[in-house]
């Protein structure tokens, strides 16, 4: 391998930078708040959940430029390596306000202004990326933007009037774009990226091979992908990382490959791109990943670090666990592959030798005989971490007998779970309201979830109990609705022969 460079290189807005001898895990936030004084950019809570940080980052994927709004307060500066970063201040043109900022100002979608920054970043990807939103996709853009004094009417009536008035602006933004792309194809190299200060260093290889190697040789390292969890250990639990080892210039572990009876996903897919074929396989899992943290959080944290990160309440587990995911760890050039519910062995304990990392999920698709569940319940609607994370995978026979029954639990044990006993209990017997209310009381054998500030015990289990429940009813009996109404539109879906309804959260 030729020799590492130790200069960050992106384009800021229009201009090119070059940066080196950095803190290796300062964040983009800090950067521009503290290095550069930019103030555009607002720090709220430094911790992901605010929006108020919100910038766009734009990155080549085949020859264009891909934008996506993330929350710059957890996202490490040297994570921009080859990639396009636009502030707040980027987007007036030519001394005018952009057609965002104009309808914010016009529909008074700003009080103390200290959310607008985050919110006109948002607005302004969904304006770049989309060409119409209705009411329920702007809601979607905005879950991760928090506003506690003007209130979200204005703002989505800004929303709506913003694609009305951008259309001469969003031509002069994609005719930059082509320059753009060029630039930023100068900018990608085969040379491994070492931002080093002190003792610390940030890591970015450019090849897998590469990434393999270097975490073969330092097993010690902490491999942030999104840095959706492991930004927050820097921001708010103040670690020091020695070594951070980073994955984001690997394109190979982002490929999304469709078999005929799977999809594999490399660990670096990001949960907003998982949600496309997951979503498009059964409408529950659609609506897992529309209420996975906000948009921000979705386009930089990655199906890999979900898992990888071994959380019992992290949402994908217990649905990946119930399809029947397989995970395959890589040490160097040794792969092995294993099913999902066996990686998890202990609170926070993963069977992952040191040097081994995730490269990619397999997760099998739908069966024409196979009834799919998902729930997650939490305090709050958007943004919220589960207390109860269910999902069930039924294959009938063709009786309608229960041939196999993967239930499987996040929040009622120490790591995501299924339920054995629950299971045999369904095996053999009809599905129906009646062997689903045995199941549900089986549970109790299966699981001592614990007591905690999210939940008490008593109400987990009775949550556990109930999801099974409604499975049931939403499978056997299509036209009752079994959900209070939320921000989704009531649905009917037909699945695997079964029809089930369903609209918004408990
Ligand atoms: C505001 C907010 C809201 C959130 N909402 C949710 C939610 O609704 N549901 C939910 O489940 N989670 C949620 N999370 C947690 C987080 O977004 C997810 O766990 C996410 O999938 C982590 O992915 P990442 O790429 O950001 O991981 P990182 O933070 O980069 O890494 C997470 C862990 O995985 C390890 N790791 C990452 N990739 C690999 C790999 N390939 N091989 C081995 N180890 C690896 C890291 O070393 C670290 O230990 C939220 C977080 C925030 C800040
Ligand atoms: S400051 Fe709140 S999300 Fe970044
Ligand atoms: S305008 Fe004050 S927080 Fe939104």
């Amino acid at each position: 391998m030729s020799e590492a460079r130790n200069t960050l290189r992106f384009i800021d807005g229009e201009v090119s930078r070059e940066l080196s001898g950095f803190d290796p895990t300062l964040t983009i936030l800090d950067w521009l708040r503290l290095g550069e004084r930019r103030m555009g950019t607002k720090e709220g809570c430094a911790e992901g959940d605010c929006g108020a940080c919100t910038v766009v980052v734009g990155r080549l994927v085949g020859r264009r430029v891909e934008y996506r709004a993330i929350n710059a307060c957890i996202a490490p500066l040297a994570s921009l390596d080859g990639r396009r970063l636009i502030t707040v201040e980027h987007v007036k043109a030519g001394g005018n306000l952009h057609p965002v900022q104009q309808a914010m100002v016009e529909r008074h979608g700003s009080q103390c202004g200290f959310c607008t920054p985050g919110i006109v970043m948002s607005l302004f990807a969904l304006w770049l990326n989309e060409s119409e939103a209705n009411e329920e996709r702007i809601e979607d853009a905005l879950a991760g933007n928090l506003c506690r004094c003007t209130g979200y009417v204005p703002i989505i009536a800004a929303a709506r009037e913003m694609f009305e008035r951008g259309r001469a602006a969003k031509e002069a933004w994609t005719a930059r774009s082509t320059d753009i792309a060029e630039r930023l194809a100068l900018l990608q190299d085969e040379r491994r990226l070492e931002i080093v200060k002190g003792s610390r260093r940030f890591v970015a290889p450019a090849s897998l091979d590469d990434f393999a190697k270097f975490y073969a040789r330092h097993p010690d390292a902490t491999i942030l992908a999104g840095a959706t969890d492991v930004g927050l250990w820097i921001t708010k639990e103040m670690r020091l990382l020695d070594t951070v080892l980073h994955p984001g210039r690997i394109t190979a572990l982002e490929a999304v490959v469709e078999e005929e009876h799977a999809f594999v996903f490399g660990a670096m897919t990001s949960l907003a791109d998982a949600a496309k074929p997951l979503g498009h396989m059964h409408p529950h899992l659609a609506e897992l990943f529309r209420r996975f943290g906000g948009e921000q959080i979705r386009n930089a944290g990655t199906l890999g670090g979900n898992v990888a990160n071994g959380s019992p309440i992290g949402d994908l587990p217990p649905a990946l666990i119930a399809l029947g995911a397989t995970v395959t760890l890589r040490r160097e050039d040794r792969r092995r592959e294993l099913p999902l519910e066996k990686f998890f062995i202990a609170y926070r304990r993963q069977d992952r030798h040191p040097g081994e990392f995730v490269e990619s999920v397999r997760v099998p698709k739908l069966g024409a005989t196979s009834l799919f569940h998902a729930s997650k319940v939490s305090k709050r609607f958007d943004e919220d971490i589960s207390a109860v994370c269910a999902a069930f995978r039924l294959t009938l026979d063709a009786n309608g007998h229960v041939a196999e029954a993967r239930l499987t639990y996040g929040g009622m044990a120490a790591t995501p779970k299924r339920a054995p006993i629950a299971e045999g209990s369904l095996v053999g017997k009809a599905w129906n309201e009646l062997s689903a209310e045995e199941a549900a009381l089986a549970l109790e054998r299966d699981f001592e979830p614990i007591d905690d500030w999210r939940a008490s015990a008593r109400y987990r289990m009775r949550c556990a109990q109930n999801l099974l429940q409604r499975f049931a009813v939403e499978s056997c009996e299509a036209e009752t609705q079994t959900r209070v109404a939320g921000p989704l539109a009531r649905h009917h879906v037909r699945s695997a022969g079964a029809e089930a309804s369903f609209s918004g959260g408990l």
